[in-house]
C-alpha cells in the first residue's frame, strides 16, 4: 500500500515541478513585447491554471504519507532523515507561499511572495530529488 503512495507522490511531486518550472519559464522569458508595452505570453495563463489547479494533487500526497511515512520515519528512519525533515518544512513552506501570491495585491508584496515561493520551491526540488535518489532500506 505504501509503495502505492510512493509511486503516488513521485508522479505528484514530478508534475508538480514540471507544469511550476513551465509556468515559471513563460512568466519570466516569453513575455511579449507589443505597442501597448511588455505583455504576458498567451500560454502563461494556461500554465498558471494548471499549476493552480494540479498542485493540490502534491498537497494531497502530502496528506497521504503523514501518519505511516512521515510520522512513521520521524521516529524510526536512520536513513533519509536529514532531507525528509527538509521536505517536511519547505512543503509547508511552498504551499504558504504559493497561495500567499494570490491572496496580497499590494504589488511589491506579491512580487516577495513570488520570489519566496519561487526560492522555497527550488530547495524543495533539491531535497526531493535528493531523497529520491537516496538510497533504499531493503
Ligand atoms: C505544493 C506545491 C505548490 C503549490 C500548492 C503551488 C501553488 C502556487 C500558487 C497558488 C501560485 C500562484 C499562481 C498565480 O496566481 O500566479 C504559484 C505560483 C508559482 N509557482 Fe507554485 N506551487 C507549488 C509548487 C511549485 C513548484 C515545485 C514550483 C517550481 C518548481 C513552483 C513554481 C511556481 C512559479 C514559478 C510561480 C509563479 C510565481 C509568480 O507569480 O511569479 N510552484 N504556485
Ligand atoms: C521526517 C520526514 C521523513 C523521513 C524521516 C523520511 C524517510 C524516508 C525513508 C527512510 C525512506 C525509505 C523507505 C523505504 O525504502 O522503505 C523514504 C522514502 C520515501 N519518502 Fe520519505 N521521509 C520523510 C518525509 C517525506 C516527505 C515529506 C515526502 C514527500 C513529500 C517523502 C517522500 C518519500 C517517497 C516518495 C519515498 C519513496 C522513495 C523511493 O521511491 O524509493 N518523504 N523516506
Amino acid at each position: 500500500m505504501l509503495r502505492l503512495n510512493y509511486r503516488f507522490t513521485h508522479i505528484a511531486a514530478y508534475l508538480t515541478i514540471l507544469h511550476g518550472v513551465i509556468y515559471g519559464i513563460y512568466k519570466y522569458f516569453f513575455q511579449l513585447e507589443t505597442e501597448y508595452g511588455i505583455r504576458p505570453h498567451p500560454s502563461q495563463e494556461i500554465w498558471q491554471s494548471v499549476h493552480i489547479l494540479l498542485s493540490p494533487l502534491l498537497i494531497f500526497a502530502f496528506g497521504l504519507l503523514w501518519q505511516n511515512h512521515i510520522v512513521r520515519m520521524y521516529e524510526n528512519a536512520i536513513i533519509k532523515r536529514k532531507t525528509g525533515i527538509t521536505l517536511v518544512i519547505f512543503m509547508l513552506l511552498m504551499i504558504f507561499s504559493g497561495y500567499l501570491v494570490q491572496v496580497v495585491y499590494a504589488v511589491d508584496l506579491q512580487k516577495y511572495s513570488a520570489y519566496l515561493h519561487i526560492a522555497v520551491s527550488a530547495v524543495f526540488v533539491l531535497a526531493y530529488l535528493i531523497h529520491h535518489l537516496q538510497g533504499r532500506r531493503r
